[in-house]
């Protein structure tokens, strides 16, 4: 568990995702837009001082599921603003020392991108093969079994052409055929098209799902009960090997790698693939055995440990036991499609949660909002946005995605006064849980945020250290960092709601805590419920 040799700045550096459409609106519409997140940029800079910024798309796109279906990859949809706008974006983000990561979609585009409409114009059409098309199975019905993650089936028949094309999200999301050069070179492009820009990486949406069975197999039944994670009934029937992830996804990554790598300027880019893999040596694979493919896979590996400290003890070890010599990990506990952190563990919880997150061996993601211990909202059925959630009640990500709280004025300050509504309504709560009131109390989750962020950039060991879990009793969780020439940093998260003892072996003072009156004073011999501490 070597650190880098040389470390680039998503090695030791924590990434922030903006959903655009809810951080801030400058124009009033009641949607975010690009300048909105100019004028909110000190807000990563200044007061929370984390290294990057990941941004979900905001492409043109008919929004069917929120820019995640692109209409032409390289234009800003005008909601958003425009390709000055973003420009301006890049040089404000780089004159504050802040990475810019945006999403690069490859699976799949929208339904009314000019390469499916030409692909659907009829079977002898240029771009026919650029989207998987099929005849119908032997029944007339699709031509497998294959589901689409949003419910029904993948396939949508055209009755034009008497065939059916694949989707394996919404049908106004049809997927592209990777396997075709062309449409490979093409999306080769769209990533010269960013670069050229200035943007110094990718977070690609659904990387694993690229590639797929060539022959197109129905995925056999599902022998494993469901692991817990957000999946349908429906979908978890299945064993999905044939669907995605084909061996045939590194060449195509190793490509990826080969252009983002090679491009003229020679900036030190990174690509983050959005992997929901958790048998921990096939998530490795992605890394590439020449770590020459995906920089990283994300490790959603928290999603499903949750707090359970015996779990997230087993994901440390499998994961540090599976990552290839030389590879860096990376950890996520909450962003667009899952529900926040408040909500999955409470506020107390969330404090040592967010110590987690911050303290473990591997790059951080932190999601909009999560500084502040933002909660998800129950959208009445009236207005929720998100497809998966109007057509599968419970599936919903729109509690999630309520717009940023930064005041507790109208709209929380999201939107400028005078706007009528915003797109998803914003949490009540927002009177007293908001960044304004939050940078005054220093008992609060922003608070909290700040500290463990100032402490982490100040300090190799938390960035670049390695990690020994100490002890075999699952709580409290306890993990050292070491670094070689620094003294090491011990982490104790007390994952329970009774009290939990200090082992012997942790000495020193406790830098962060979850409870601020620890700071300063020699580590504590016993934990309160659901109390955190970083000691060195
Ligand atoms: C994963 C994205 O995070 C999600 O929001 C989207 O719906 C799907 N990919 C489809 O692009």
């Amino acid at each position: 568990m070597a650190p880098p040799s040389q470390p680039a700045w998503w090695h030791t550096g924590v990434i922030y995702q903006i959903y655009p459409r809810s951080w801030a609106d400058a124009d009033g519409d009641g949607i975010g837009d690009l300048e909105g997140i100019i004028s909110r940029l000190d807000h990563l800079s200044d007061t929370l001082g984390v290294d990057s910024l990941w941004l979900s798309p905001f492409y043109r796109s008919p929004q069917a599921d929120f820019g995640y279906d692109v209409s032409d990859h390289c234009d800003v949809d005008p909601m958003f603003g425009t390709l000055e706008d973003f420009d301006r974006l890049v040089a404000e983000a780089h004159r504050r020392g802040l990475r810019v990561i945006v999403d690069f979609v490859p699976n799949h585009t929208s339904d009314r991108h000019p390469w499916f409409l030409e692909s659907r114009s009829g079977r002898d059409s240029v771009r026919r093969d650029w989207y998987v098309w099929r005849d119908p199975g032997p029944d007339g019905g699709p031509p497998n079994n294959w589901v689409s993650h949003f419910g029904g089936s993948a396939w949508t028949f055209d009755e034009a052409s008497g065939q059916y094309y694949l989707h394996l999200f919404l049908a106004e999301q049809p997927d592209l055929n990777w396997r075709n050069p062309e449409v490979e070179r093409a999306m080769h492009d769209v990533l010269r098209f960013w670069m050229d820009r200035g943007v110094d990486g990718f977070r690609i949406d659904v990387a694993h799902a690229i590639a797929k069975d060539p022959l197109l197999r129905d995925n056999p039944p599902a022998q494993i009960p469901d692991d817990g994670y957000k999946i349908s009934a429906e979908f978890s029937s299945q064993r999905h090997v044939h669907d995605m992830a084909d061996p045939d996804i590194h060449p195509m990554f190793r490509k990826i790698r080969r252009v983002v790598d090679g491009h003229p300027d020679g900036a030190d880019r990174y690509t983050v693939g959005e992997i929901h893999e958790f048998d921990w040596s096939r998530w490795a694979s992605y890394y590439g055995e020449d770590l020459d493919e995906l920089h990283q896979p994300y490790n959603f590996g928290l999603l499903l440990t949750g707090l359970d400290p015996a779990k997230i003890r087993e994901a440390i070890v499998g994961i540090e036991e599976a990552l290839p010599p030389g590879a860096w990990p990376n950890w996520v506990l909450g962003n667009h499609d899952e529900p926040r952190i408040v909500t999955r563990f409470g506020w107390e919880a969330s404090k040592a949660a967010a110590v987690l997150l911050l303290t473990l061996r591997g790059t951080p993601t932190i999601y909009q909002g999560d500084e502040i211990g933002m909660e998800d909202l129950d959208i009445p059925p009236g207005r929720q946005q998100d497809p998966w959630g109007r057509r599968m009640p419970g599936f919903g990500r729109d509690g999630c995605r309520t717009p940023m709280q930064w005041t507790g004025a109208e709209h929380a300050g999201f939107s400028p006064p005078g706007t009528r509504s915003t797109w998803l309504p914003v949490h009540p709560d927002h009177r007293r849980r908001n960044v304004a009131v939050q940078l005054g109390d220093p008992d609060s989750h922003l608070s909290l945020y700040r500290r463990l962020l100032r402490l982490r950039r100040s300090c190799p060991v938390l960035q670049l250290g390695d990690i020994e879990l100490v002890g075999d009793a699952p709580n409290p969780l306890v993990y050292r960092r070491t670094l070689a020439g620094a003294e090491p940093v011990w982490v104790v998260l007390n994952l329970s709601d009774g009290e939990a003892p200090v082992p012997s072996q942790v000495e020193g003072g406790v830098l962060v805590g979850t409870h601020r009156d620890r700071e300063g004073a020699p580590s504590p011999r016993r934990l309160r419920p659901w109390e955190a501490v970083v000691v060195g």
